[in-house]
């Protein structure tokens, strides 16, 4: 008996094209990625797409910036995705882009059905145009004080403090962030989707409230509760406001049918992004993308961050179902990943840059194991912390769950020509009963999406099958020869459990469980073969020759994962030969800068916007664990110090320091790093390798210089 089969349409948030993948996007893309390939071990269809956000104020900035179109700049981001979707084995069956033909059309005949409901309207309204650059500012360029909170410095759509969603004339004190200059209010024609409509209101309400195909809440219960609120349940009236959806030229996205000079604003198009990559993927597959997608058994789920939330639970389901589109069956919301209980921000990303991680040749496994040992069903953020992993990797992985394999291989291989025992003839064998129960566990944990307990689960299991082994000490059973039937039966069990154990991290470790698949011999891995189900059995009845499936981490790959770029040029060439030249490792991994080489000239303006400070070095000390780095203590004429790493031990005996002037960069992002954050660097001459002897020598100023002085 097996559950019928179903089909899912699942999609990853889609990422702004304007860079490379940060820690977080991996984070989503691995946990969408391991619910994925677990539907698919179940013998469910799963079609699973992502896409670029390309369009929006802020890309076409930026692309103006580096003076080419916004097309070729969203290209050059696009062309490094890949790089790191193989690199993390996630399994995306196609990448598409909002900037695309489907998506054009999609937009534009899902405007007109929303049109045709008469959920559309016109109306002039004043907003902020920058005299300076000469064009209306678009949300993101105009900044100033929450309307509802008050915090400072937020963006013209919503409140990173609070949540709140508003329009940009609504903040107080609003600026340009493009030119700093004070905004002026003029007149222009918006097109409004009028969420205020008590059509709009009822439904959400609905649908907030509704279930999946499986009768589970469709959304968390958290999320639900942020909704309601949204909805204005807790004061009685909606508190939804109708939907600002155009924006006008120059804009980079898709133009609104019948409205010359409007476009349409990127969280409108964005989402239809994701029936866009379907629809690709389906014209690829041969499959009928309307009939895919319509059908109510198709079971639609989306994965995305916390701060997105009330564009996928309020504006997503209202554009489908108006439009007379199915709505999503579920949103799966998760929490943010901080490293080192650090919050990193959407710009400058955390310590952990993915590429690198790949580059020193770390183990991608790994990364999926560790953020599924702490992923749940809650809307909990996710913290990194580089001992911990290297404990958990180290312990569970390669200390538990592999330790099985090469324990009990030795003896099959020696004494049983790789052959294991036939399976159990009784269907009560106690052994294989715990197997399934073990097994039904698990898939209960993965159904819930809890991963962490999945593996908790599943490590338990290792243990015990670790302490049979253990107890019945195979080592002295090899020595006598008319044990040799124990010997066989207690080796199967364990390679048994080690291929089931195998299908049940699948999902987590596929490139691992495609090794064990191949020496085992056994066809693609299946859910059904773990025993769950009466009259399922496993299919492991031999092995190949052993060889070793995972190294353990050592904790010095950490360090050089830590280190600031420049310091780690040395390491990494050191330690890896490897070193893709693609774009997306140009982006994310600077390189040091070429000794004869002079740089493209730049304007005053952008040299000032570094700030050189004179500090005076109060204290100077070895960093345990690193044979780079120093920490120092500057004064920075703040009334307080700043910690700042420097790799610069090589030449520096740190007590030598105390008491010098340096030159800091102080308004360097702040950059989490393994042993602490750095808030800045100094500055030092080096020839081209500034770890040989004599190479590297720190920047100080004249006796006199104060700290805090400004270096111009
Ligand atoms: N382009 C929009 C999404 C449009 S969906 C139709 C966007 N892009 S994003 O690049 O900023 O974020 C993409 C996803 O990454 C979001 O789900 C976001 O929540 C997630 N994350 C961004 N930072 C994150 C962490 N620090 N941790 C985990 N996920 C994070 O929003
Ligand atoms: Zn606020």
């Amino acid at each position: 008996m097996t559950s019928p089969s179903r089909t899912f349409f699942v999609t990853t948030a889609l990422p702004y094209a304007n860079g490379p993948f940060h820690i977080g996007h991996i984070m989503e893309y691995i946990q969408a990625d391991i619910w994925v390939r677990y539907q698919r071990l179940r013998g469910h269809t799963v079609h699973f797409v992502c896409a670029d956000d390309a369009h929006g104020a802020p890309i076409m900035i930026a692309a103006e910036k580096e003076g080419v179109s916004p097309q070729v700049f969203v290209a050059r981001v696009a062309a490094g995705r890949k790089a790191y979707l193989d690199g993390f084995h996630i399994g995306f069956d196609h990448w598409h882009s909002t900037d695309s033909p489907e998506n054009i059309a999609l937009s534009q005949s899902i405007y007109r059905a929303l049109k045709a409901a008469g959920l559309i309207d016109v109306r002039r309204i004043e907003q902020f145009f920058d005299p300076v650059k000469g064009m209306f500012l678009p949300d993101r360029y105009i900044k100033g004080e929450c309307p509802r909170c008050g915090a400072k410095d937020q963006y013209g759509d919503s409140c990173e403090v609070c949540g709140a969603v508003y329009a940009p004339t609504e903040l107080k004190n609003p600026y340009s962030a493009l030119s700093g200059a004070q905004p002026e209010l003029r007149a222009s024609d918006h097109y409004f989707f009028r969420l205020s409509d008590p059509r709009c209101v009822t439904f959400l309400n609905e649908w907030t409230r509704g279930t999946d195909r499986q009768g589970a809440p469709r959304l968390q219960p958290e999320v639900l509760a942020k909704a309601r609120e949204w909805l204005g349940e807790a004061g009685g009236e909606s508190t939804l406001a109708d939907w600002d959806i155009s924006r006008d030229a120059p804009y980079f996205g898709i133009e609104i049918p019948d409205a010359p000079g409007k476009y349409f604003y990127v969280w409108l198009d964005a989402p239809i992004g994701y029936l866009a990559a379907l629809q690709a993927h389906c014209a690829r597959r041969g499959i009928d993308f309307e009939a895919l997608l319509a059908d109510p058994a198709t079971e639609q789920v989306h994965f995305i961050g916390k701060d997105i939330v009330y564009f996928h639970v309020l504006f997503w389901p209202a554009t489908l179902h108006f439009a007379g589109r199915k709505t999503p069956d579920r949103v799966n919301v998760h929490g943010f990943i901080t490293v080192s209980g650090e919050k990193m921000s959407k710009s400058r990303g955390t310590g952990i840059s993915p590429l690198r991680y790949l580059e020193l040749g770390m183990n991608p496994e790994w990364l999926r194991y560790y953020i599924a040992a702490k992923l749940n069903a809650r809307v909990e953020d996710v913290d990194f912390n580089p001992d911990d992993f290297v404990a958990r990797v180290n312990a569970d992985l390669v200390g538990k769950y592999v330790n099985i394999a090469s324990r009990a291989a030795n003896f099959v291989t020696r004494y049983f020509e790789g052959r294991l025992a036939p399976l159990p003839g009784s269907p009560d064998d106690a052994h294989e009963r715990r197997a399934a129960e073990v097994a039904a566990e698990v898939e209960a944990a993965y159904e819930a999406r809890e991963f962490g307990r999945a593996i908790r689960l599943a490590m338990a299991y290792a243990d015990e099958i670790n302490q049979y082994f253990d107890a019945n000490r195979p080592w002295e059973m090899a020595k006598d020869a008319a044990r040799r039937d124990a010997l066989h039966e207690v080796c199967s069990r364990c390679l048994r459990a080690f291929h089931r154990l195998t299908i049940l991290l699948a999902p987590i470790l596929p490139a691992t469980a495609a090794r064990v698949q191949a020496w085992f011999a056994t066809p693609d891995l299946r859910w059904d073969d773990l025993g769950v189900r009466p009259g399922s059995a496993s299919p492991a009845r031999a092995i190949g020759r052993y060889e070793h499936l995972m190294t353990r981490v050592d904790a010095k790959v950490l360090d050089a994962l830590f280190e600031p770029p420049a310091a780690s040029a040395a390491t990494s060439a050191a330690a890896s030969a490897a070193t893709p030249a693609s774009a997306a490792a140009a982006a994310a991994a600077p390189a040091a800068a070429p000794a004869a080489a002079p740089m493209p000239t730049i304007t005053i303006d952008e040299f000032a916007r570094i700030d050189l400070r004179i500090a005076r070095i109060v204290a100077a000390e070895a960093v345990a664990g690193s044979d780079k780095l120093l920490r120092l203590e500057l004064d920075v004429g703040e009334g307080r110090t700043r910690t700042v790493f420097s790799g610069i031990r090589a030449a520096y005996e740190p007590a030598r320091l105390v008491g010098r002037l340096a030159v800091v960069v102080a308004n360097l992002a702040p950059r989490k790093m393994k042993f602490g954050v750095s808030e800045g660097m100094v500055l030092s001459a080096s020839a081209e390798d500034p770890s040989a002897p004599g190479a590297l020598y720190l920047l100080d100023a004249h006796e006199g210089a104060q700290p805090g002085m400004k270096v111009r």
